[in-house]
């Protein structure tokens, strides 16, 4: 697996600094607004554990199953599977690995607006600005990352490498192939 890793963007104790401003930022913001922290699935696993680990104030987590991609090109088709969390009322933050087009986020923050969140944040692990076809900006950023396809850490290629500890440049010959 390592093998197909054409570089190293940012590295396994990187994130653990990311996970733990990002976490203690947010504790400060939301004090006393007991958050609902929304995974969407499966990218946002790992970062949102390791972001929740360092939250130390009261708050409820939930997770969606929302998606875009296919392959390495995102389809600007964004479905959301499942049910929906009873989200009434509640300061929500939406976790995901990674803000690029900005359709995911900007879809699933309507949609939360649309039947009664109070106040909705994203919380992202990694931005790709040059990426960007909606407006929108994420109000937690771990890092900036290069307009390449990248994975580990719960990024996938055709649901690979999502267990990397780290985010790496995908090899172009891997997906080329
Ligand atoms: P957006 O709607 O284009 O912002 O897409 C966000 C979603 O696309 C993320 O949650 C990822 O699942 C996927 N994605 C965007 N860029 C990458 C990448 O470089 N590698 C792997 N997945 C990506
Ligand atoms: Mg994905």
């Amino acid at each position: 697996m390592i093998n197909d890793i054409k570089k190293v963007l940012v590295s396994k104790d990187e994130i653990d600094l990311i996970a733990k401003r990002l976490g203690e930022q947010i504790s400060v913001d939301y004090k006393d607004k007991n958050p609902l922290f929304i995974g969407l699935l499966k990218g946002a696993i790992p970062f949102m554990t390791d972001l929740l680990k360092n939250v130390d104030i009261k708050c409820t987590l939930e997770y969606m199953k929302v998606s875009s991609y296919d392959g390495t090109a995102s389809t600007g088709n964004v479905v959301i599977k499942g049910e929906m969390p009873k989200i009434e009322g509640r300061h929500v933050v939406i976790v995901d690995d990674i803000l690029e087009t900005g359709r995911t986020l900007r879809a699933v923050r309507e949609l939360l607006l649309s039947i009664g969140a109070k106040s909705v944040a994203i919380c992202v692990l990694l931005d790709k600005p040059e990426g960007r076809v909606v407006e929108i900006e994420a109000d937690y950023v771990g890092d900036l990352v290069p307009n390449e396809f990248v994975v580990g850490y719960g990024l996938d290629y055709n649901e690979n490498y999502r267990n990397l500890p780290f985010i790496g440049i995908l090899k172009e010959e891997v997906y080329s192939k």
